[in-house]
Parts: C-alpha cells; structure tokens; sequence
C-alpha cells in the first residue's frame, strides 16, 4: 500500500483542496494517508454515500482499551458531541429528542426572530459606510440563534462565536487550538451552570427540553445534556456562518451574478445549495470500519478510521454537470454538504432559513458592498470547516432601519 501525501488540516490542503480531491478521486479514490495515525480518504460520491448509509459497518463514535476515542472528527475532538458521536440502536433516543426543535416548521417561526437579529445587526453598521461582514454580520446571526435556541445568554454571541471559530480553523494540538479549548472550556462552565439554574427553574428552550427529558425512564445527566449542547453549539455557529461569508465573498468577485440574485431573489434557495455544494462548509467527517470490509473496492480492516470527504463527493463528475463552475439555479443539486443517513444534518432547515434571511438583507440594504481583498481573511486551515476569519468591506452608508437592543 502506498499513502498519498493527505492532511485536512495541512495549509497546502487550504489553498487546494478542490485540485488535491480531484486529483484523488481520479487517481486513488479510497486512498490512504498516514496522516493522523492513518486513515481512508473516501472521495467519490457513491462511495461516500454508501459509507454514510451503512452504520452498522462504520461507527461514528468507539471508546478504546488505552482511554482514547474514535469519534467523528480526525483527529477526536477532547469534547465528546451527541448524537453525532453515537451509534444505534442508542442514537436514536437522543436524535428524537432534538428533532421536533430543528423541524421545518421550527425553522419557520425563526424567521422574524432571523429578521430582527438581522436587522440589528445592519443597523449598527449601516451609518459608517464600513463592515466585517463576518464579525458584524456573518457570525452573528447564526450565533445569536443558536444561544437563543437554546435558552443561554444571546449577548454572550461574540465569545461562543470567536471560540468555535478558532477551534475550527486552528490545528488540533497547537497553541491557538488549545488557546481555543480554554475559551470553550469557560464558556462549558457557564453552560453547565444554566443546566443547573434549568432544572430548578425550566423555561421555554432546548435547555429546558433536556433537562426534563427521559429516556428508558430516566433523566439524562449533566454530562450527556453537555455533550448534546456542545454539538448544537458547533453544529449551529460555525457552519452557516462559514456558507454565508462564502457566498457573500463569492457574489463580490461575481457583480452580474449578484445583479441577478438581487433583483429575483427566489434564485436565494437554489443559490444556497449551490454555495453549500461549491464550498462545503463542512468538508469532511469521519467514521470508524467495525469489522473488515470493502470501500470502492478497496479493503478495509476493522478499526480502521475514513474520512468521508463531502467536500470531494460535491464535485465529483459522475454526479454533477460542470462541477467547477457555480451554477446559482442548478438543478438537481444532490449535494452531500448537509452529510447522509441516520446523522444527516439536523440544523439543515434552520441553515437554509438563516442564509436566506441575511443574503437578503445584505443584498437589500448593503447592494454595493466591495470587499477589500488585501485585509481578507481565509481560514488558515480548513479541517473539517471551511470559512473566513475576516471580509472587510465598504459600501454606501444609509440609515438604520430602527432596530432595538437584542432580545
Ligand atoms: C451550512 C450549515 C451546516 C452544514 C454544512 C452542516 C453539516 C452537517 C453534516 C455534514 C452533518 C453530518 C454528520 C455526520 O454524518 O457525521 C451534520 C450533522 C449535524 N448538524 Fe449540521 N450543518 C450545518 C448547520 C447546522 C446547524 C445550524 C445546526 C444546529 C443549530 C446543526 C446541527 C447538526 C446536528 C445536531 C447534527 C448531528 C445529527 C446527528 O448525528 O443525528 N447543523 N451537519
């Protein structure tokens, strides 16, 4: 066997990853690297798929003999998330418990909440004719949200945001990364101490649903209530904003396209899945072969770990029409960017709703934002999340449109 030269987390795979999985799909479809202890590359779409659909045979979550764990990110994240770090028969409790709070009825009564934290956010730069559209506006909203979602502290948005981002876009191990985990670890400690405050006095939020939910006639711990906040946190922060900056930095360089999502804004939709198949915000996650098997005709030994690359699969030839180029109506656009089977994205309809509320009040009140490229900034490593730390840019100052304090 020999190992191709992969690393998610490697600044060469930031810069080219969509040439690094063409090349692999072309070359070694199932290829292995020995990157991170080792692990499959799965980067054709069907194969992908078939891993996805398969959780019998590949595990989302093992713990080991030496203490250590196989969860859904290479290398383990030291925060154990729920349910996308479990398997059935045990996952399905846990999925119920959330699903009815990410449903697209849910996710439809957000949307005047999405407007308002929308509108909010445009007031406070709207006057001064300059913005991060990232840091004012792209990070926000989708953090607002999910803290509201979840019944903790919405003016808390920045240190939630600023943590998750930087555990996403640092490498696990270095100092920014553990500089990131200490953030996160202070902010678990507030989250732990709202579960307390919760199960003494249950308002209306997910926080409150978990505290008082059952499963086989038992209360769920503090612990496991962590691990299920911990994945709507990094679920609900980092992903939208990362598609939202994404296109945004996109529709810049694309002026006529923007034109023409601007003046038929029911190409937003169709424009969103395409921005979610073009960059996959969430490039890559994992899983663990229970037994021996086959991938694409490559075998597989037990215990030995794959990364299901979305990011590949969205662009792979067999499947897609042009994959290079950005199509803003294309159709179908069966793209894997929101994962498949039994751990497809719960927060999809939710994502959808927060990218279609901001490009269209970015693109009613901001219409001729430029960006400045020499002060843009792309995450230095992508990982599993694929974003942009900072987009500065200018525009036409106008009034606010009189929104108040966040609620
Ligand atoms: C552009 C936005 C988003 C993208 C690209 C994305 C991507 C994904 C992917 C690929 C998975 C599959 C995981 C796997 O198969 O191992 C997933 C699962 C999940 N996502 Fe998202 N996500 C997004 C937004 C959100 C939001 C807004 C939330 C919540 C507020 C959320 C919560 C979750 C949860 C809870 C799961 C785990 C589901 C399970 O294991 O049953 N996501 N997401």
């Amino acid at each position: 066997m020999t190992d191709v030269d992969f690393d998610h987390h490697s600044p060469d795979y930031a810069e080219n990853w969509r040439a690094i999985n063409e090349d692999l799909r072309s070359t070694c479809p199932v290829a292995h690297s020995g990157a991170h202890g080792g692990l499959w590359v799965v980067s054709r779409y069907d194969d992908v798929a078939a891993v996805a659909h398969d959780d019998a045979t590949f595990s989302s979550y093992q713990e080991l003999p030496d203490g250590s764990r196989n969860g859904a990110t290479i290398p383990a994240s030291a925060l154990r998330q729920v349910p996308i770090e479990m398997d059935p028969p045990e996952f399905f409790a846990y999925r119920r418990l959330l699903t009815p709070w990410f449903s697209p009825g849910a996710a439809k009564q957000w949307r005047p909440y999405l407007r308002e934290v929308t509108t909010f956010c445009v007031d406070r730069v709207i006057e001064t004719g300059k913005a991060d559209l990232i840091g004012d506006i792209a990070a926000p909203v989708p953090a607002i949200l999910t803290l509201k979602l979840l019944g903790l502290p919405v003016e808390d948005w920045r240190p939630f945001s600023d943590a998750v981002h930087a555990m996403i876009h640092t490498v696990p191990g270095t100092p920014g990364n553990e500089a990131a985990m200490t953030a996160m670890f202070t902010l678990i400690g507030q989250i732990t101490e709202t579960i307390a405050r919760r199960r003494a006095e249950p308002a209306d939020d997910l926080l409150s649903h978990l505290v008082r939910a059952e499963i086989d006639g038992r209360l769920l711990s503090d612990e496991r209530i962590l691990e299920m906040v911990t994945l709507v946190i990094f679920g609900g922060i980092d992903t939208t904003t990362n598609l939202i900056g994404s296109a945004l930095e996109w529709l810049d360089r694309n002026p006529a396209e923007r034109t023409r999502l601007r003046e038929r804004p029911e190409l937003i939709a169709p424009a969103g899945e395409e921005f979610l198949r073009y960059f996959s915000p969430v490039q890559v996650l994992a899983r663990t072969a229970t037994r021996d098997c086959e991938v694409g005709g490559q075998p597989i030994k037990a215990g030995e770990r794959l990364l299901l690359s979305w990011a590949s699969a969205n662009f792979d030839e067999a499947v897609f029409d042009r994959p290079e180029e950005v199509v803003l109506d294309r159709f179908p656009n069966r793209h894997q960017s929101f994962g498949l089977g039994i751990h497809r994205c719960l927060g999809s309809n939710l994502a959808r709703a927060e990218f279609a509320v901001v490009l269209e009040e970015v693109l009613r009140r901001l219409p001729d934002y430029a960006i400045d490229a020499s002060g843009a900034r792309h995450y230095p490593t992508i990982g599993i999340g694929n974003g942009w730390i900072t987009l500065p840019a200018t525009f036409t100052p106008a009034a606010p449109e009189g929104s108040e304090a966040l609620a």
